[in-house]
């Protein structure tokens, strides 16, 4: 369903927290191949037995042609290089800490609520909005609104991929509807403990990082904030086992490995590509043409950072044309595919430059399958 204005609903804030380290292909690839090798000599027997398959070895060329993805930014590197672990190491803390991903939510949050010109006695909602979240409850959400001395309710949502643009459709929803007056929705992006170090198709593809998107209605937005009016929000999802991550509480009972390849993520990556790319254009189109507005009438798009030749297709199906950084920049290169977050990480930075009267459109796309938009016009 898209909705159309009135009350006027704006985003006047958004947030970026970067984990300061970061890992390269070629470090990553390293790893995986001194792994690999192991591997390979620990079980030469069994593989020379035909009983299992002998591990292929990753490419730091590969990874970048395929992927465009040049080095990833990760909350610790900890562990994830390490040829006898491969998984980061983050230390549990105690039940009255700060939790890793509500810290990192509130990093992001205080920024945009800064940019935005909110204390906390102005915003009365909290979404957590994420691929995953570290517990089931005290719901993160509530943990980031006690930490910031938000009034109000907070709750988590998950929506892999499209969790950030599904966050804010909800934002946009009790906005409209009355039922807050100014949102804070945060994606705290803490996904490397999911990634499977040990499989070269998919070692490569994420990194951490945290989000944060204020929004509210037009007439309590500070003169001094970020001026983007939001024309209509369009949420949309086909259901896929392409992408899947079967973590869950459910391991226990099932008397399975918690910790199995088939409970992180994995996915038919070509596949996934081939099948996501249309539809994320077509959601688009149809979003845009909702509102009356043509794919050329659109100055920029902060595309889903998954995959570069996946964001050239969608650019060329939309609007006939290359991608070009100007018109749909990316931040994939250095961040990696940050599960929901990365079209706001590229909202956030490039949006600067827009005149008033410029119309964009931020979209997310991916498991489930899932496509997540909103478009806004600059004021
Ligand atoms: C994952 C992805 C980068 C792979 O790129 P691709 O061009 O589709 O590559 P393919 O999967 O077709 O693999 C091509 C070959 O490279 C191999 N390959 C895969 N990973 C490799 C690696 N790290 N190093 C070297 N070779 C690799 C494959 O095994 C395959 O070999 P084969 O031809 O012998 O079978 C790409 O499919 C993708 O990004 N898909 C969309 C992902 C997505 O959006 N997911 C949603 C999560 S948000």
């Amino acid at each position: 369903m898209t909705h159309t204005r009135s009350p006027r609903i704006v985003i006047s804030g958004s947030g970026l927290w970067t984990p300061a380290e970061s890992i390269t292909n070629d470090e990553l690839v390293n790893s995986y191949n001194a792994w690999a090798a192991k591997f390979n000599t620990d079980h030469a027997a069994a593989v020379a037995a035909g009983q299992i398959e002998e591990k292929p070895m990753s490419s730091a060329r590969f990874i970048e042609k395929a992927s465009g993805i040049k080095a990833r930014h990760v909350y610790t590197r900890d562990g994830i290089l390490d040829i006898n672990r491969m998984r980061p190491k983050i230390p549990e803390r105690g039940e009255d800490d700060i939790s890793h991903q509500a810290e990192i939510a509130v990093l992001a949050a205080r920024q945009a609520m800064e940019a935005a010109g909110k204390t906390a006695a102005d915003i009365d909602a909290v979404i957590v909005s994420c691929a995953y979240t570290q517990r089931a409850y005290p719901a993160i959400a509530i943990e980031v609104q006690n930490v910031l001395g938000i009034e109000g309710f907070g709750f988590d949502m998950l929506m892999a991929c499209s969790a950030a643009t599904f966050g804010l459709h909800r934002a946009y929803d009790s906005l409209m509807a009355g039922s807050a007056s100014c949102v804070l929705a945060v994606n705290p992006e803490l996904v490397t403990p999911q990634v499977n170090y040990c499989d070269r198709d998919s070692h490569f593809i994420f990194g951490d990082v945290s989000t944060a998107v204020i929004m509210e209605r037009a007439e309590t937005a500070a003169a001094s904030a970020l001026p983007f009016e939001v024309l209509g929000t369009k949420a949309l999802t086909r259901f896929s086992s392409s992408i899947r991550s079967n973590f869950g509480y459910m391991s226990r009972a099932a008397d399975t490995d918690p910790y199995g390849w088939d409970k992180l993520f994995h996915q038919a990556g070509r596949k996934v590509f081939e099948e996501v790319s249309p539809i994320a254009a077509a959601h688009i189109r149809d979003h845009l043409a909702s509102l009356g507005i043509r794919p050329e009438e659109v100055r920029r798009f902060w595309l889903h950072q998954a995959n570069l030749n996946m964001n050239k297709r969608v650019i060329r199906e939309l609007m006939g044309k290359d991608l070009d950084a100007d018109l749909a920049p990316m931040i994939l290169d250095t961040y990696g595919n940050t599960a929901s977050a990365g079209s706001i990480v590229a909202f956030h930075l490039y949006n600067a430059d827009l005149q008033p009267g410029d119309i964009g459109v931020i979209c997310s796309f991916g498991a489930g399958y899932s496509a997540g938009s909103l478009v806004v016009r600059k004021r």
